[in-house]
């Protein structure tokens, strides 16, 4: 374990390969002055998320889970030059407002639309009004509910669709199968809904770096 060495890696690649511009730094300055937990992705994660929805050509994205909008920004930079859009669902009415002022601020007032209200919820009603199928799905929020969000994000998706699960290491905690932790709980039990369902093909990814030791689980939806 080298925390330090991991991060200062992040640097040496964001320095190189994600330069700092203004709409992503005012975000974080905007989400720090309101004192948002600095629980967003990185920036090279951020732009990883970027072109994973270009190289899966996505027109229609999902988020789940807002915070102050930095994802969404990255996501929303994805989509096609002129079309496209994405929902981005958030329940902290805090965590809304900056993210309103960010996703605005960085150009993407039009086509980004966020629901406030609790994701399960906002998810049903999603459906319920046939907003999908969605091309990428990425599912960042509250970690006990993550088998939940999966099981609404399949009702999303169409064969071909990407989820991207964040968070699924967590130290490596994840393989504590008596851990009484509700969030490893809740990861643990949508890795054995991914291995189960005959509908998708997935693997999860370990990752170190800015965030410490984590990971993202890859989801493609066959049919
Ligand atoms: N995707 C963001 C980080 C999201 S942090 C980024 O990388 O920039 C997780 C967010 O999920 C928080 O803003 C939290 O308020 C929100 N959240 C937690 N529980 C939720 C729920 N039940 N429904 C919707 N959002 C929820
Ligand atoms: C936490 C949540 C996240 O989405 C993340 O990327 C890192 C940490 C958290 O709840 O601690
Ligand atoms: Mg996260």
């Amino acid at each position: 374990m080298d925390k330090e060495l991991w991060a200062n890696v992040d640097r040496y690649i964001a320095d190189l390969l994600v330069p700092s511009d203004k709409s992503l730094d005012e975000a974080l300055k905007a989400s720090a002055a309101a004192e948002l937990p600095p629980i967003n992705v990185s920036p090279t994660q951020g732009k990883l998320l970027m072109l994973i929805a270009q190289i899966q050509g996505a027109t229609s994205i999902l988020e789940i889970g807002t915070l102050g909008g930095y994802s969404t920004i990255w996501l929303a930079r994805g989509l096609p030059r002129d079309g496209g859009h994405l929902i981005t669902l958030e329940v902290d009415a805090k965590h809304a407002q900056v993210a309103r002022g960010n996703i605005a601020r960085a150009g993407f007032a039009e086509r980004v639309e966020l629901i406030l209200g609790k994701a399960i919820d906002s998810l049903g009603q999603l459906a319920a009004n046939s907003r999908g199928p969605f091309d990428l799905i990425f599912i960042d929020a509250d970690k006990a509910s993550l088998p939940e969000y999966f099981q609404a994000s399949l009702k999303l998706s169409r064969a071909g669709t990407v989820i991207i699960i964040d968070n699924v290491i967590r130290d490596g905690k994840v393989i504590d199968a008596a851990s009484t932790d509700k969030d490893i709980q809740g990861v643990r039990r949508m890795n054995e809904m991914l291995a189960a369902e005959k509908r998708v093909s997935a693997t999860a990814i370990q990752t170190v770096g800015s965030k410490g030791y984590d990971g993202f689980a890859i989801v493609r939806v066959l049919s």
